[in-house]
């Protein structure tokens, strides 16, 4: 092997080819199949972006309609996941759950034995839509509630909105959490992406690959920081607490959950939507706390050591002003996820070679073996 020197933490390592996801971190640009992110925010929908990963191309009016209903209708799950999740601890972490249903679905795909990219798809479709029911069932379990079932001619955000919290929620509400949805879906080869790959490169199956990445996205470096953003903000409690706060973290060597990323060095334009449907909610739902307390870190964060949000920071607040558990920003972020990860998948399995890299050695060499009795007392 030539001696190489290791780039801690594989950073800007290209590890192969992609037509999915470009992140243009100087610009702080972000594309899906080549449509800015924040167009499709605009204009698009979770349904349609989901589509346009998975096949190339905006589907026709004709195509999305099937499309959407073919999610819908598989968002059901088996009486067997029902039955398990009411057994699981109630205190359990919602995130922790996910990967455990997930792992446990796959022993019910009706697809589970077929490796063909026609089987894959179709495991993926169930996949995808069944993540948000397992999410809202275990919230009204542990909450002593009976989970409530789908219901297909809702969409995505509408629906899993309803089965957690029992009412159909209001369109403009209902949209707000569908453009959070689309920002979500992909990005790049993040840690979980990754690690969905390097399972999928083993020729593993869909469900391993996505477990392996739910795994991966709960930690507070990667998705789990939302909810270190919600802690904070539960500690900051006023904007004019959050100056002394950040600063007191930052003297502490802490890191601020929700600042800095790998890839933009500038700000990453996911944050700007969120901050504007942070402000927009909170002026919505008439508490605009939350929304300030945030602009109060974010200046002070910039001002302290010239970093800026990323997709975390803003999305923390708006989740909490749609009225979702605090333990729900990585699950939520997991079940738009999901659609990045399986599209990551198939294009693995399209172009496969085994990821199998190498660790710079730096431990010792040539010891000589000593029997146990030669070895005295250490
Ligand atoms: C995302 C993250 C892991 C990327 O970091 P990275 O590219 O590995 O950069 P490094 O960890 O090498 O950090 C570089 C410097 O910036 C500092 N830094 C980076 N993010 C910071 C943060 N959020 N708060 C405080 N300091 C931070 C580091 O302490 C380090 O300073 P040093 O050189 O004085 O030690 C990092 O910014 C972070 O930990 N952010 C908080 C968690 C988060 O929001 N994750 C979600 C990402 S979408």
């Amino acid at each position: 092997m030539s001696s190489t020197v290791a780039a801690r933490g594989l950073e800007d390592v290209i590890v192969g080819p992609s037509s999915l996801t470009l992140i243009e971190g100087e610009r702080g640009k972000l594309s899906y199949r080549g449509y800015d992110v924040v167009d499709l925010v605009r204009h698009s929908t979770f349904e349609e972006t989901i589509y346009l990963l998975w096949h190339g191309r905006l589907p026709s009016g004709a195509q999305l309609q099937e499309f959407a209903s073919e999610l819908a209708r598989n968002r059901e799950l088996p009486n067997q996941i029902v039955s398990m999740l009411k057994s699981l601890p109630k205190d359990s972490r919602p995130m922790d759950v996910l990967r455990t249903s997930i792992s446990a679905l796959g022993l019910f795909d009706p697809d589970k034995n077929d490796p063909s990219r026609e089987a894959n798809v179709r495991k993926s479709i169930r996949l995808l839509a069944k993540c948000g029911t397992i999410v809202a069932a275990f919230d009204r379990i542990r909450n002593g509630k009976e989970p409530i079932p789908p219901n297909p001619v809702l969409n995505y955000a509408s629906d899993f909105m309803r089965m957690l919290q029992g009412k159909v929620p209001d369109a403009e509400i209902a949209k707000i959490f569908d453009m959070c949805l689309v920002m979500h879906v992909d990005h790049e080869l993040n840690a979980s992406t990754f690690a969905a790959r390097v399972t999928a490169s083993t020729l593993s199956d869909v469900y391993s690959a996505v477990t392996s990445a739910v795994g991966t996205l709960k930690g507070r470096l990667h998705g789990g920081a939302n909810e270190g953003v919600l802690e904070m903000l539960d500690i900051i409690t006023t904007p004019d607490n959050a100056p002394t706060s950040v600063k007191e973290l930052l003297a502490n060597r802490m890191r601020v959950m929700g600042f800095g990323h790998r890839v933009y060095k500038t700000i990453d334009p996911r944050a700007v939507v969120l901050r504007e449907l942070s402000r927009k909610l909170g002026e919505r739902v008439g508490d605009t706390r939350w929304y300030e307390i945030s602009r109060k870190i974010e200046e002070t964060m910039l001002a302290e050591r010239n970093l800026k949000p990323n997709v975390d920071f803003y999305s923390a607040s708006v989740y909490r002003m749609l009225g979702f558990p605090k333990d729900f920003s990585t699950p939520i972020f997991a079940c738009s996820r999901v659609a990045g990860w399986t599209a990551h998948i198939l294009e693995q399995y399209d172009n496969n070679r085994l990821m199998r890299p190498r660790a710079e050695y730096v431990g010792p060499r040539g010891m000589k073996y000593i029997p146990i009795e030669q070895r005295g007392v250490i």
